[in-house]
């Protein structure tokens, strides 16, 4: 790989007055972590542990949080999908959201009252997944609209969980402006995993659901994390982490960088032109991280980014393979872990700056050094299984 391959910038916003910090308070991330782990599905994701390729590439701690275990969902986006779905019934029911666990949810005097309910969403597959699949635990239906460069396994997988899904000729955005017109002309709730203005609480509820991963992750480690790489889409997942994590440490927070494809980097550009805009990526978005193949960004997630972010990153398709691969083969002694293209991102330019002597500046950038401790979350399994083996076993997306 070449120096010019990648491309990193500062945080030089000055969002001093972030509006959404309070939503991601320690109280609510521990609050969430108790409503999922009411599900009967429930189990602590793996935090895997790479002593011997920290100890190779020369850091203190490499940790990868597998996502891939969540709820049999292989991605973690059915936390953010099954926590929003909780709070619409919370309105429904006139509780507050503390109250509700599992068990409430689906209790038939509940779910007597949200048969005639249509959740309408759109994904690149696992968002739509923990949709569906909340959907069919309470006995509603739910319509999912999918991108035209969606493939047929992740359309299967949704619809293997009774939704009415197809894919659509549109890129993402366009996709997800197609579901908001749908929802409207039927009345039907859009349970989007993105905000924009004047579409904010759904979203809110579905960024607050991702807290139970970091909630767990920090729990899990006896030291607290000096350098945390973050995928982004649109940026709600990493916003609500980043936010969590501002919350949590403080002063002592660690270093964010937040890894974007180079074919949809509209948080990069958003922080790159630093003019108090969001910026969007238009076009097919073709890029193998079809999680993170999204144009516009989410005003909350960038939000929390332009507080709290240190760094933005935006990579080609090469990286995210090679991420996949050393995951997929680890170094004896280490754990192994399972992770797909958008999941192993950001580990992927991890192991590129600290193992490249090209990338030696930006690894200063970073101040990685012996003592850094490294956290990355592998958000998703393969949930692309042909894709995976192309990439793993025939080595598609070589490093060059
Ligand atoms: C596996 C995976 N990782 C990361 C993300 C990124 O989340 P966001 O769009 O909130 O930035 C997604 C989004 O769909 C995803 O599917």
């Amino acid at each position: 790989m070449k120096r010019e391959d990648l491309k990193i910038i500062g945080n030089k916003t000055d969002n001093k007055n972030p509006k959404w910090t309070g939503a991601f308070s320690v109280s609510k991330g521990e609050e969430v972590l108790q409503f999922h782990q009411s599900f009967p599905e429930y189990e602590e994701t793996p935090l895997a542990n790479l002593p011997a390729l920290a100890q190779k590439l020369g850091v203190q701690e490499i940790r990868v949080k597998d996502e891939s275990y969540r709820f049999g969902l292989n991605a973690f986006k059915g936390l953010g999908g099954s926590y929003a779905i909780a709070n619409y019934i919370a309105d429904i029911l006139d509780v507050s959201i503390s109250e509700l666990s599992y068990e409430k949810i689906t209790a038939p005097e509940v779910t007597e009252k949200l048969k005639d309910i249509t959740f309408v969403t759109t994904t690149d597959g696992n968002h739509g997944r923990g949709i569906a699949w909340t959907a069919k635990k309470l006995g509603v239906k739910a319509k999912v609209f999918m991108p035209k460069v969606s493939t047929q396994e992740r359309l299967e997988n949704i619809r293997a969980l009774g939704a009415d899904a197809e894919i659509t000729t549109f890129n993402y955005d366009d996709a997800v402006r197609h579901a908001k017109s749908v929802a409207e002309e039927n009345g039907w709730p859009l349970m989007q995993d993105t905000a924009w203005e004047g579409y904010e609480e759904i979203p809110s509820w579905i960024m607050q659901g991702y807290l139970s991963m970091i909630v767990e992750s920090v729990n899990a480690l006896n030291t607290p994390p000096t350098h945390v790489f973050l995928q982004a889409g649109v940026g709600a997942m990493s916003g609500a982490v980043t936010g969590f994590l501002a919350n949590y440490y403080g002063d002592k927070k660690p270093i964010i960088t937040i890894v974007e494809p180079d074919k949809a980097d509209c948080i990069y550009c958003t922080a790159a032109a630093n003019d108090g805009e969001l910026h969007s990526v238009e076009g097919d978005l073709d890029t193998i991280m079809a999680g993170l193949a999204c144009g516009e960004p989410c005003t909350i997630g960038w939000d929390m980014l332009s507080a709290y972010a240190d760094f933005f990153v935006s990579i080609p398709d090469n990286i995210a393979a090679k991420g996949m691969r050393i995951l997929a083969n680890p170094l004896e002694g280490d754990d192994h872990v399972v992770s797909g293209e958008s999941g192993a991102a950001p580990f992927g330019f991890l192991c590129e700056v600290l193992g490249n002597p090209e990338m030696s500046d930006i690894k200063e950038m970073l101040g990685l050094d012996s003592h850094s401790r490294v956290l990355c979350i592998s958000t998703e399994g393969d949930t692309d299984k042909e894709s995976y083996r192309r990439i793993v076993w025939d080595g598609e997306y070589p490093s060059v």
